[in-house]
């Protein structure tokens, strides 16, 4: 075993624009901040667990431009292993336009570029890494081909996999729902997966259940942002935890799934003896760390920025 965590999937240049309230259709607004960074799901959740000292590599590719290049020297600087992250010849790295109201809440285009290159060849080159972790993530960002091959080849292996159906479920083939290990989404993406309202917890239960009976999931994580989260497995369904977390004031809610889900996994491969309601526990105090400040890997917390406790 050479790694704790791999991930597959998105990374992302964000470009982030901080407005009072958000602009209505063609309205202009006068931003209050400009903030620039690396970003994408699959990137901040490997850099969220190597942030944490999980042994970390990425899968995904990045256009053959500036952008692309810093995006493997950002890797590099956490200690990332970025060897299976590819130059893409004439495609664009990915951005994403991001805008962020007072209330810490966003909205957000991403233009995908070189994630869409993503192909099941490159996750097959990239199979000894999989092979050499404990634990797998993956997201949408890339696609579906590719994502199947990675959750395959760590079925195989008895590897634990982690699926964030991220940014968007609905047309997630049915395999992909029973093939990993786990399946996080939050709650708008869990209303996209099931087609049910899920509004309040209650509902979020209700939708969880769903995941386990009608679309076969393993296991579900379902992420309710200040809530805290739900965790429910197929063997029994009617068992939903409900694990809650610190209230705060957000400045900066994005990113904050991924420093849960980087999270999650850091503490699934490094403390595998904490129950799951004790990982998740955990988990939620890492990422609501993340909504107290700006950006999304720029805001997760490094291990000595965190409690101790977190880590015994
Ligand atoms: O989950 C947050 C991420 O999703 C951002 O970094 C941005 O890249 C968006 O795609
Ligand atoms: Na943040």
């Amino acid at each position: 075993i050479r790694f704790d965590v791999v991930a597959l999937g998105g990374a992302i240049y964000d470009i982030i624009g901080y407005v009072g309230r958000f602009p209505e259709v063609g309205e202009t607004v006068n931003g209050t901040g400009l903030m620039e960074g690396f970003g994408g799901k699959g990137a901040n959740q490997a850099v969220a667990c190597a942030k944490l000292g999980g042994r970390t590599a990425f899968i995904g590719r990045v256009g053959d431009d500036g952008t692309g290049r810093a995006t493997v020297e950002n890797f590099r600087k956490w200690n990332l292993d970025a060897s299976r992250v590819q130059l893409t010849p004439g495609a664009s790295s990915a951005t994403a336009l991001i805008h962020v109201e007072r209330s810490g809440a966003n909205k957000v285009v991403v233009v995908n570029g070189a994630n869409d290159h993503v192909s099941e060849g490159d996750v097959q080159d990239a199979a000894d890494v999989i092979e050499a972790s404990k634990v797998l993530v993956c997201t949408l960002e890339v696609p579906k081909e590719a994502v199947r091959r990675a959750l395959e080849i760590a079925a195989r292996r008895g590897i634990t996999s982690v699926l964030n159906a991220a940014p968007e479920p609905s047309s997630m083939p049915v395999d992909l729902f029973s093939l990993p290990s786990i399946v996080n989404v939050n709650e708008t993406e869990a209303a996209q997966a099931t087609g049910l309202k899920v509004e309040t917890v209650e509902d979020a239960k209700d939708a969880l259940r769903s995941l386990l009976k009608d679309k076969g999931c393993k296991g579900v994580i379902l992420t309710l942002g200040e809530n805290g989260c739900l965790y429910g497995h197929r063997d029994e369904p009617e068992n939903v935890v409900h694990v809650t977390t610190e209230s705060v004031s957000p400045i900066d809610t994005t990113g904050a799934g991924d420093s849960f889900n980087g999270a999650f996994a850091f503490f699934t491969a490094c403390h595998s003896e904490l129950p799951m309601r004790e990982r998740l526990s955990r988990a939620c105090a890492v990422a609501t760390r993340s909504v107290l400040s700006h950006g999304t890997q720029s805001s997760f917390s490094t291990r000595d920025q965190l409690p101790h406790a977190l880590f015994l």
